[in-house]
């Protein structure tokens, strides 16, 4: 593993605790990590570039607040390695990387902070190309456009991918009430979803309009009401939301939902959402088969949205949207017979995939 910075780039900070930074890179396979700091502008960003077999790394640029410096290197590590196994499963032609800016508490100039940003990701030459995640929007992306041409999901582009990613998820959770309540549509399914944004807002509407009764929570009020105005929904509290008394809980916010508090007060039958890193550690994934809870690993689920930039409005993206449904039947099934945790399962197919590429 390389701890680079980049040209004309502050060094990382000498008071920051860098113990284990490496150890934790090496387990989870991270290549390189950069580092770019402007304090003019109070930019703070973080490149991980975990494989680039199958291609240059592709990955999102989230933009939001940490409580540390270190626990946003161990997101965007975590979040690298999950766009390679997403990429791999899905068999896509990229490897995996993502980048996050550690947000201040306010961007004086946002247009400034996204063309310094996009100069660094110009100094990678390309190992990585970047895409909206939270907290960044296509108007980010035609920002970062504008000082390099590795960006995707530009205006100009492919655009914002999240009704691509919705509609992947929709056909995960189609597949999984297929298995797990013998269902084969949404019919007063109970869906909690986590996280009104980009997607899950989208994703509700999907869900309403195939009958599934919706439960649901965000930190903006304003799209709480949006969601009870136009799709009937409940709204609970961001503290109930995991515990809601629902079949399916989809998480459509940040990661790290499933953890050992979650573990005991989850009711739903299956777990199938957006949001990248949902497990806290893998542990939680094996608990949840333990208890019969049947997870879709988030990579596979929220696929629709990489297949959409690698594949553009075509029928190639929307075959291989729906193919996340088999996808999933396939995973249940696997899981199933070999009495291995969905997540594991995946995982394997994924690993496998990266070690014939960097082979070939
Ligand atoms: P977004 O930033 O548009 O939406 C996130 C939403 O979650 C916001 O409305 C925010 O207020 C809400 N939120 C944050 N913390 C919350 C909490 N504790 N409880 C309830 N709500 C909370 O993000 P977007 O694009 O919708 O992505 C959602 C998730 O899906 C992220 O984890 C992202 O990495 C992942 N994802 C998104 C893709 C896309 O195409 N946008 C593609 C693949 C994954």
């Amino acid at each position: 593993m390389h701890l680079l910075s980049s040209p004309n780039i502050v060094p990382f900070s000498a008071a920051t605790d860098t113990n284990g930074i490496f150890d934790q890179a090496a387990v989870l396979r991270v290549n390189d990590i950069h580092l770019c700091s402007d304090p003019g502008l109070g930019l703070k960003a973080i490149v991980a570039i975990h494989d680039t077999s199958r291609g240059p790394a592709l990955g999102g640029t989230r933009c939001i607040r940490y409580a540390s410096e270190r626990q946003a290197i161990d997101d965007v590590m975590r979040l690298a390695q999950g766009m390679s196994y997403k990429s791999a499963f899905a068999r896509l032609p990229y490897g995996g990387g993502k980048a996050v800016l550690i947000r201040p508490e306010s961007v004086p100039d946002r247009t400034a902070y996204f063309e310094r940003y996009a100069e660094f990701i110009e100094s990678l030459n390309g190992r990585f190309v970047t895409a909206v995640d939270v907290g960044t929007d296509v108007s980010d992306m035609d920002t970062i456009a504008r000082k390099t041409q590795y960006v995707m999901c530009t205006s100009a582009a492919s655009g914002d991918p999240s009704n691509h990613t919705a509609h992947g998820v929709l056909n995960a959770i189609l597949a999984a009430v297929c298995e797990c309540f013998e269902q084969n549509d949404l019919a007063s399914v109970r869906v909690a979803i986590q996280g009104l944004g980009k997607v899950g807002m989208r994703l509700a509407g999907l869900l309403h309009e195939r009958g599934a009764n919706l439960i649901v929570s965000d930190l903006d009020k304003n799209r709480i009401q949006q969601c009870v105005d136009e799709f009937g929904a409940t709204s609970v509290s961001i503290h109930e939301i995991i515990a809601a008394d629902c079949d399916v809980l989809a998480p459509c916010a940040l990661g790290g939902v499933i953890d050992n508090q979650a573990l005991t007060t989850i009711r739903a039958k299956i777990i199938c959402g957006a949001a990248n890193n949902q497990l806290a550690q893998d542990e939680h994934g094996d608990r949840l088969f333990s208890k019969n809870i049947f997870y879709v690993p988030d990579y596979v689920a929220n696929a629709g949205g990489l297949i959409h930039i690698s594949f553009g409005s075509s029928i190639e993206t929307t075959e291989r949207i729906q193919a996340i449904y088999d996808s999933v039947i396939d995973l249940f099934r696997r899981s199933r017979v070999t009495r291995n945790p969905s997540h594991r399962v995946a995982n394997e197919i994924a690993k496998q995939r990266l070690i014939k590429s960097r082979q070939a």
